[in-house]
């Protein structure tokens, strides 16, 4: 048997980073408007522009052959995608994919989270952003708190292995929940990762470099109630990571802004329509959507593109909350 190193066909960019990690976008619509990803009122992607869960299916098995371990559906909100649990099931049963993972807002987990862990989904990331329902809702527009905290409760009974809470602290809306939010999820044994919001399309009135808050700030909130030590704990994703010594858990930060990770990425994402980004904060792509349709029924001249596409993989992204946003894709549009 070929050892990874003398195999070819796994898939490394310019900079020699090796790309095991897939986030797959499967809608961008969702049933929540929050603050810091949408507009208030926005246009979606034609439902005919959209790769059909089959194509979806087609194009994680082609990174699955290249060496990629680690899917993660993601939306807008992956579970508003009508017939979605046939995309986990498709996918879910590729040989050599260790871990098939979903990020939600968490509103339909109530209906949800019993078929996700019988397709074999062991992890779940939800946002949260507010404990107080009238917050929540302010946030995110449109959200109800109840809802997702029941959903919350529903993946907790199905029993992943780990849920992880996501919040983005944004400055005198919800800065004063830093440590609610933390001890809500390590009573529940939760995870909670704190992310840096990142100026990702043009949102309305919300103002992102009035609302920043870094994770160092948060972390010496945190460290006002609990002793945080840092551990070398990783999920192949962008947290650092601190184990909560009181609790058990951990607290994560995902800092694009104050820590960048881009040295270490291992990461690109597939768009709804079938734009694969080679990262985040660029607009560098090539489009699976053409090959796909091109190639009906074909692996080879798909895996081809995904081979071709590490040679426009950025080295990183040029964030800045000051300035209007130079990417205008909004978040909903990749995923997170
Ligand atoms: P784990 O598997 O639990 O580590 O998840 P994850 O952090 O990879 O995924 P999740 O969907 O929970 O994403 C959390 C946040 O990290 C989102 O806001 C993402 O936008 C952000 N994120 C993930 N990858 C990148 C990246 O490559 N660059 C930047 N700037 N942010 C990222
Ligand atoms: N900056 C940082 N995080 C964001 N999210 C959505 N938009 C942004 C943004 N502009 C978060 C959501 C969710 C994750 C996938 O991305 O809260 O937890
Ligand atoms: Fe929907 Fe997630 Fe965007 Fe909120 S952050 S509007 S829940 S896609």
């Amino acid at each position: 048997m070929k050892t990874t190193t003398e195999n070819p066909d796994i898939l490394v960019d310019n900079f020699g980073r090796r790309v095991t990690y897939l986030r797959i976008s499967v809608t961008d619509r969702c049933d929540f408007r929050c603050v810091y990803c949408m507009d208030e009122v926005m246009q979606f992607v034609p439902r005919n522009s959209l790769l059909t869960l089959e194509e979806l299916a087609t194009i994680g098995r082609a990174f699955v052959e290249l060496g990629v371990s680690k899917i993660r559906i993601t939306g807008g909100e992956p579970l508003v995608r009508r017939n979605i649990m046939k995309l986990f099931g498709d996918i879910g049963q590729l040989p050599g994919l260790d871990e098939l993972v979903i990020t939600t807002n968490g509103s339909q987990l109530t209906r949800y989270a019993t078929a996700l862990r019988e397709a074999g989904v062991k992890r779940i990331n939800i946002s949260l952003d507010s404990l107080n329902a009238e917050r929540f809702t302010n946030i995110t527009r449109v959200g109800d708190l109840g809802k997702v905290l029941a959903g919350i409760d529903a993946a907790r009974e199905a029993g992943f292995e780990n849920l992880k809470i996501n919040a983005v602290i944004l400055r005198n809306r919800n800065d004063d929940e830093i440590l609610d939010l933390v001890r809500y999820a390590a009573s529940r044994g939760m995870d909670i990762s704190f992310i840096e919001e990142m100026p990702l399309g043009v949102i309305g009135d919300h103002d992102r470099a009035a609302a920043f808050i870094s994770s160092d700030e948060i972390r010496a909130v945190i460290e006002q109630d609990y002793e945080l030590v840092p551990t070398a704990a990783t999920t192949g994703g962008p947290a650092r990571y601190f184990q909560v010594m009181e609790t058990g858990t951990r607290v994560g930060f995902i800092s694009p802004h104050t820590h960048n990770f881009c040295e270490r990425c291992n990461r690109v994402r597939l768009t709804c329509e079938g734009r694969l980004l080679l990262c985040l904060g660029q607009e560098h792509s090539v489009d699976l959507r053409r090959v796909v349709r091109a190639h009906p029924g074909e692996m080879e001249p798909l895996k081809q593109a995904i081979r071709d596409s590490m040679a426009i993989k950025p080295k990183g992204h040029d964030f800045n909350l000051q300035e209007q946003p130079l990417i205008f894709r909004h978040m909903n549009a990749t995923g997170g």
